[in-house]
């Protein structure tokens, strides 16, 4: 696929703006330690959303957009410090030469779109992927966004894009080798940690809880390493029918249920 920097004739124009606040919808009271710092959403069910309305698949990527900036809000509004968006995976590539081209040129306009919304509520975007494959113009759009938004601190968004938690983990292990050969780090010294430092976003914190819509229960190779223990919420939702509300229902979810993270105490009472 060759990178098509002028917008296609079916690149989209970004829909109406989505408020920071809704009037009348306030997030559920939740105690601080009970609210995921990070959330994690495979944004899927968008293509069955639309086909089901005997629209072309895309029209469902276009309606995904309003809602992907409903749940950014949201989060910011319960505050949910940082948020993974799962927006084109490394897998993605396998679809049609049309809905590839669409989506990254739909990346490259949501981008342009909604940075200025994006810094006015105190987002900082990241991106998180692999760069062999994707194209120039969304690389350059995405980096505009961070470097507009890098002084915010309220949330930060990694925009997954041509993202891969194998690939991840692979490209990782290519660069540890590197460095083992190069006498830089010893292989007896690799660790956990080690391997966390060399990820697309090393300061990315471990995800507390993960959200996949439309109504398949899998992972789909997101955030494979950061995920490890992350707590699973499915919604049969498809994206565009997600929101922020539903985005408040898996937090709330969340705070009910118990990590325990390999560990155990001993209900037993005397
Ligand atoms: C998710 O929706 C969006 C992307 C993968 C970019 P899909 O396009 O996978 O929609 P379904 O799952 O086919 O309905
Ligand atoms: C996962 O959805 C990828 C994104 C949401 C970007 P897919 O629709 O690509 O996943 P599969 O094919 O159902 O596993
Ligand atoms: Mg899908």
């Amino acid at each position: 696929m060759t990178d098509q920097s002028s917008a296609a004739s079916d690149d989209p124009g970004s829909d109406g703006a989505v408020p920071l606040h809704r009037p009348g919808l306030t997030p559920p009271e939740l105690p601080a330690r009970s609210i995921p710092a990070h959330v994690a959403c495979v944004m899927d069910g968008n293509g069955r959303w639309a086909n089901a309305r005997g629209l072309p698949r895309t029209e469902g990527h276009r309606v995904g957009e309003s809602t992907m900036m409903d749940v950014i809000a949201g989060a910011v509004e319960i505050g949910v410090g940082e948020l993974s968006v799962y927006a084109f995976s490394t897998e993605n590539w396998k679809r049609s030469p049309s809905e590839v081209r669409f989506l990254m040129g739909f990346t490259r306009t949501v981008l342009r779109a909604q940075t200025d919304d994006l810094l006015a509520w105190g987002v900082r975007v990241n991106w998180v992927g692999r760069e062999p494959r994707l194209w120039k113009s969304v690389l350059s759009e995405v980096r505009r966004s961070e470097r507009m938004t890098a002084g915010n601190e309220t949330l930060v968004l990694n925009m997954c894009l041509n993202y891969g938690g194998r690939a991840e983990i692979a490209d990782a292990a290519r660069a540890i080798a590197r460095d083992v050969d190069a006498g830089r780090i010893k292989a007896s010294a690799v660790t956990e940690r080690t391997v966390r430092r060399y990820l697309y976003s090393p300061a990315m914190r471990d995800v507390d809880l993960l959200i996949r819509t439309g109504g398949e229960q899998r992972t789909s190779n997101f955030l494979l390493w950061e995920a490890a223990y992350a707590e699973l919420y499915f919604s049969d939702l498809p994206w565009p029918e997600f929101d922020r509300v539903q985005l408040w229902r898996a937090c709330k979810a969340y705070a009910d249920r118990d990590r325990r993270f390999g560990g155990a105490v001993d209900g037993v009472r005397s």
